[in-house]
């Protein structure tokens, strides 16, 4: 099976780390659209809009599935996407809500989501468990993380500040939904920031759980073919994916 994996940037090689961990595939279409991120501060025609175009780009190779490994496109204009692919296309929120049932059982659990602008803004996460009837939800918008990670800045004064920014006045959730895609790459931070007592739920890992669910993976792949892409400085791209994903 050939996946295509699309991200606003290169924060969806966090995901891709997951698949290739999994040997779900034989081959992954890695594109970032490195010349317009970060998604996260913009509308959603805007992302939409970038999203199909990412899609045509996609329908260049013969893949099977499409995953928007971004949560802010998830979010946003999975819908758009569904409509206008050959293909199958799945995000990343839908499996996050899956993990997060899966993990937390107590509807009166404090559950914290964190993302960019646009996924709080848009309530993807939050308007499912509230049906779900979960009843102690807080969502918080941690844009600066994004840059910090960017930066490679994993620990530190610059992310302790950014986390007690954000969090310094939130009850302790025992449970937080990491709904982005750079965020996995501060879990550890966030976990000892919390004393290491708050369930982290990971958009890598709750995809590939969905997938497992939706898809026949009975045959599993030794090595995956990656082929990485960008909309600006792919250079770049490879360079990070070969510091994040040790290849
Ligand atoms: N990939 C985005 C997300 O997961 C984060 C970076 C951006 O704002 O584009 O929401």
């Amino acid at each position: 099976m050939k996946v295509g994996v699309f991200d606003s940037g290169v924060g969806g090689l966090t995901v891709v780390k997951s698949l290739l961990e999994h040997k779900l595939f034989e081959e992954i279409i890695y594109f970032g659209d490195t010349a317009r991120v970060p998604y996260g501060i913009k509308d959603k025609n805007t992302v939409t809009r970038y999203s199909l175009e990412a899609l045509e780009f996609f329908k260049n190779f013969e893949i099977d599935l499409l995953i928007t490994a971004c949560n802010t496109v998830s979010a946003y204009s999975l819908n758009e996407l569904k409509e206008a692919a050959p293909f199958d296309v799945v995000g990343v929120v839908e499996p996050g809500i899956l993990a997060l049932e899966n993990t937390v059982e107590d509807k009166n659990a404090n559950i914290l989501i964190i993302g960019t602008k646009a996924t709080i803004k848009s309530r993807a996460y939050e308007k499912p468990l509230i049906s779900n009837q979960y009843s102690n939800i807080s969502a918080c918008a941690t844009g600066l993380f994004v840059p910090i990670v960017e930066e490679g800045l994993y620990e530190g004064e610059v992310l302790e500040s950014a986390m007690h920014h954000y969090f310094k006045d939130l009850e302790h959730p025992d449970a937080i939904i990491l709904g982005c895609t750079h965020f996995p790459l501060i879990e550890k931070a966030i976990s000892n920031y919390f004393q290491g007592n708050t369930q982290l739920i990971h958009s890598g890992e709750a995809i590939v759980e969905y997938l497992e669910h939706h898809y026949d993976f009975s045959k599993k792949f030794e090595k995956t073919e990656l082929k990485l892409f960008a909309s600006e400085n792919p250079e770049a791209l490879r360079a990070v994916a070969k510091k994040w994903l040790d290849l």
